[in-house]
């Protein structure tokens, strides 16, 4: 298919009834498909939207694009859960229905008002030139599970001085009055997070920008969230552009995370306190969503993927997955931890038990694996999912150098996005383990959440073992078998 703008942006409803049927079949011959990440049936999925938890449900929003494995007409497709580890489709949808969202219902996030959902998401509207134009929308579902949409934005435009790089609506509570957060981006080009105050139902009222230095904010910043932990505050947002002598990353773009000593809902101050940390040193990550959860827990949710990205999925009709739900924390030293929810433990079977030979300690495990342990910290550890047969290069492999304080991670080069990553090891006074392989996914937490790593690899055959070489005797390791969720 040849993905020009007319086809991408061609409304739901004059695609062929049969497409779907036909490109579902194209997706159930691809490798790669994953047992317990959510992925999409068909086409691509990107920004986790909205995560809420209304009557013992949690209702969950992402990014869609349902007709192929490009970034076209999205809406934001609705899942259901009980445990936040095995989902259901629901309705209903969010789709591009009226000439506020045109071209696109972009991200936002939803919260809870009188025992129902409410959404704040992007209108995205491209004009006869192809200029866009960010509406931000309120939509809720009635009693009768419809989507009501207001008929007119509750945002029409964006504060004088900022561009219609202007979307990504992230809703939160502070002290009792409702607010949100919007990525911007300033006439003069830098990046900027605007921050609105709900001064009635559907009247939201321009505060200030975040007071953030401009160099943290690269050219524009898309999908901002906030947090408030033990008396800090968390920053969680993409800053494109970002310079690399601000901070280090290595993907595309990047998804960081800020600590800062207080916010100020009158004037959008922070602090001068900022500090920037790294949220994952993987390849594949970004539009990080944080959500709470009853217990007042934040959740944190990331797409395992990047915008203009190329990986072999595109080959069968689809792209990318999201990552498990995440408990984000910080630490004595406010440092963020990301650690997956207690509730994937759901998905253990039976403990698998190694084998060990000259080459190391070996699992064997079929779709979905898990494995935690605490490892000494004296000698080189790495972590293989070996080649295939006839290849060369290993599918996936972790090396962890506890002397020099750093590891490595080497993927196939079989995408656009890098085949190797090299990152900082924090000093491990916990040296815990948390890996999980699921076919082409992986998520490894290691020193406790402190360093985390995400992403995709795709092996020319699905991983069914996993060699751990420079064990000690000290090392403490334990396996599971995952089931399909
Ligand atoms: C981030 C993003 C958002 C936008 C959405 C569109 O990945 O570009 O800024 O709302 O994706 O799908």
């Amino acid at each position: 298919i040849q993905w020009t703008d007319a086809l991408r942006y061609r409304a739901y409803q004059d695609w062929p009834a049969t497409y779907q049927a036909s490109l579902q079949q194209t997706v159930a011959k691809s490798p790669w498909r994953t047992q317990t990440h959510i992925q999409p049936q068909t086409g691509l999925l990107n920004d986790p939207c909205s995560l809420n938890y209304l009557n013992g449900v949690w209702h969950f929003f992402y990014q869609q694009y349902p007709f192929g494995p490009v970034h076209g007409l999205k809406s934001w497709h609705h899942l259901t859960s009980t445990d936040l580890v095995h989902w259901q489709p629901s309705q209903p949808d969010i789709l591009p229905d009226t000439s506020y969202d045109s071209h696109g219902v972009y991200t936002g996030s939803g919260y809870l008002e009188d025992q129902q959902l409410h959404f704040l998401y992007t209108g995205n509207v491209r004009d006869a030139n192809w200029q866009r134009h960010a509406y931000q929308m309120h939509a809720y579902i009635n009693a009768d599970k419809q989507l009501v949409k207001d008929a007119t934005p509750v945002i029409a435009a964006p504060p004088a001085g900022f561009t219609q790089e202007f979307r990504d609506p992230f809703v939160f509570e502070y002290e009792a009055q409702r607010y949100a957060l919007i990525g911007g981006q300033r006439q003069d080009k830098t990046g900027a997070i605007l921050l609105y105050r709900q001064a009635a139902k559907h009247d939201w009222q321009f505060v200030a920008p975040l007071k953030l230095p401009k160099r943290y904010c690269g050219y524009m910043v898309e999908c901002p969230n906030i947090a408030f932990i033990n008396g800090k505050v968390v920053l969680v947002f993409c800053p494109q552009g970002l310079d690399k002598s601000i901070f280090a990353y290595d993907n595309l773009y990047p998804n960081i995370a800020l600590v800062a000593d207080k916010f100020d809902p009158e004037t959008g101050a922070l602090g001068s306190n900022l500090n920037l940390q790294q949220l994952d040193a993987g390849f594949d990550f970004y539009a990080t969503r944080l959500a709470t959860d009853p217990a007042g827990q934040i959740l944190a949710i990331t797409w395992l993927g990047l915008p203009e990205i190329q990986y072999p999925t595109d080959d069968y009709g689809w792209a990318h997955v999201l990552s498990y739900p995440r408990i984000l924390t910080l630490d004595a030293q406010d440092q963020v931890r990301l650690k997956p929810h207690p509730n994937l433990q759901r998905l253990r079977q039976q403990p698998l038990l190694p084998t060990s030979s000259a080459d190391g300690t070996q699992f064997a495990f079929k779709g979905a694996f898990e494995l935690v342990g605490t490892i000494d910290q004296v000698q080189p550890l790495s972590i293989t999912v070996p080649a295939a047969a006839g290849e060369r290069e290993p599918a996936l492999q972790v090396t962890l150098d506890f002397e020099k304080g750093q590891g490595t991670l080497t993927r196939p080069a079989n995408t656009t996005g890098g085949a190797q990553r090299t990152f900082d090891l924090p000093a491990m006074h916990e040296s815990t383990l948390q890996l999980f392989i699921d076919e082409s996914v992986f998520e490894i937490f290691l020193a406790d959440g402190r360093c985390v790593l995400s992403g995709r690899f795709f092996g020319t055959k699905a991983p069914e073992t996993i060699m751990i070489n420079g064990m000690t005797q000290a090392d403490e390791l334990q396996a599971w078998q995952l089931q399909r969720s």
